[in-house]
């Protein structure tokens, strides 16, 4: 089992320059992470569906610098430097600087971009945070070609964590586990790891993204986090993820659908509920959320149709569906959910199995 003292690099070498390009996706949790403790270590085990073509795309360039005291670096966002975007990436590098000492010794160039639209409400932290740690991995294998494949993406997942705790879950596998869960064998607080027993149901397993409220939200999803510190309910919710992880393991390696819905609403359910029963408490559903939802609930009643949603810290509707009833699910949301959407936009999403190295 790896442990936190094993990613501090210590043995490199160094390199003149260097090119490196990876892509990482977006995740949907199907049992949420919601609150942590020091150091983004979860408060509770959360479970995720590993998106296929919402993802960053980052390009890193290195040149080794004479000094090696402080970080130095360019940020580049769609090819145009991007001040405002350096704060947290300042910030992520201090935080990994005892792990990848050998950062300091070069001048970065990281250029960035996603294939979502900006703004659209879709969390850009946890692809860009993962695919950004990729590249940090490939330049320690460029240093230090002995490491394994296990601690490179464990690895990778690690310091991904570090930038944004969701994000430790975009490295690797189509479905991934994080946090720490006594019947799942090599679960961790530090990283995510593969879950791999699925049934052939969730082959394919289809969401459709429906972009509710596109602006920026009112709380971040670090506010929130806070927020369960104290909370009235912090304790009973954990260990409810605790219980609905061990289910929604059981229901993946079996299948049952039907199963799989209860779980993934409540538990969307249950994240909103905790941010409105939170000091301060607020709401970042929106009326339309609540319209697509009560649709939803409706045309599955009618049509037995296995198709559900999830949330995440937004008003945006992820859409989930077995990928064999894709053509009635898409007919359904052209007729009766697009008009709840801003501007009638969503994405057509479905599970993908993490970073890519182009
Ligand atoms: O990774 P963060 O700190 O942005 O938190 C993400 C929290 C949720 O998206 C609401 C739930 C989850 O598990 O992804």
């Amino acid at each position: 089992m790896l442990t936190e003292k094993d990613f501090i690099a210590t043995s490199y070498n160094s390199i003149e320059s260097a090119s490196f390009e990876w892509s990482a996706p977006s995740n949907i949790a199907l049992v949420k992470y919601w609150g942590k403790k020091e150091n983004q270590i979860p408060a509770n085990p959360s479970i995720s569906f590993t998106l296929n073509n919402c993802k960053t795309i980052t390009k890193l360039e290195v040149v080794k610098k004479s000094e090696n005291n402080s970080f130095s670096f360019d940020l580049l966002f769609e090819g145009k430097p991007k001040e405002d975007f350096k704060p947290k990436i300042q910030k992520f590098f201090e935080r990994i600087e005892q792990y990848c000492p050998f950062l300091k010794e070069y001048h970065l160039k990281i250029d960035t971009q996603n294939t979502f639209p900006h703004s659209s409400g879709i969390a850009s932290s946890a692809s860009g945070m993962a695919a950004l740690a990729m590249n940090i991995m490939s330049l320690e294998k460029a240093i230090n070609p002995t490491i394994s494949d296990k601690y490179f993406y464990s690895k990778a997942s690690f310091l991904a964590r570090l930038g944004s705790g969701s994000a430790c879950r975009s490295v690797q596998g189509e479905v991934v586990v994080w946090g720490n869960h006594a019947k799942i064998n090599g679960s961790s607080d530090l990283f995510g790891v593969e879950f791999s027993e699925i049934h052939s149901n969730f082959k394919n397993y289809q969401d459709t993204i429906l972009l509710v409220d596109k602006g920026e939200k009112q709380v971040s999803s670090t506010v929130g986090h806070d927020l369960m510190h104290n909370h009235p309910y912090a304790e009973r919710r954990f260990a409810q993820a605790h219980e609905n992880l061990s289910s929604i393991k059981a229901i993946l390696s079996t299948g049952n659908i039907a199963e799989f819905i209860k779980i993934v609403e409540s538990e969307a359910l249950t994240l909103h509920a905790m941010m409105m029963t939170s000091m301060p408490y607020f709401i970042l559903m929106k009326p339309n959320t609540l319209e697509i939802i009560n649709k939803i609930w409706k045309f599955r009643n009618e049509t037995q149709i296995p198709v559900c949603f999830t949330l995440d810290a937004g008003a945006n509707v992820h859409v989930l569906y077995p990928e064999n009833v894709k053509a009635n699910v898409l007919q359904f949301i052209q007729d009766e959910l697009v008009g709840y959407c801003q501007n009638g936009q969503y994405i057509c999403d479905q599970i993908g199995n993490g970073a890519k190295s182009n």
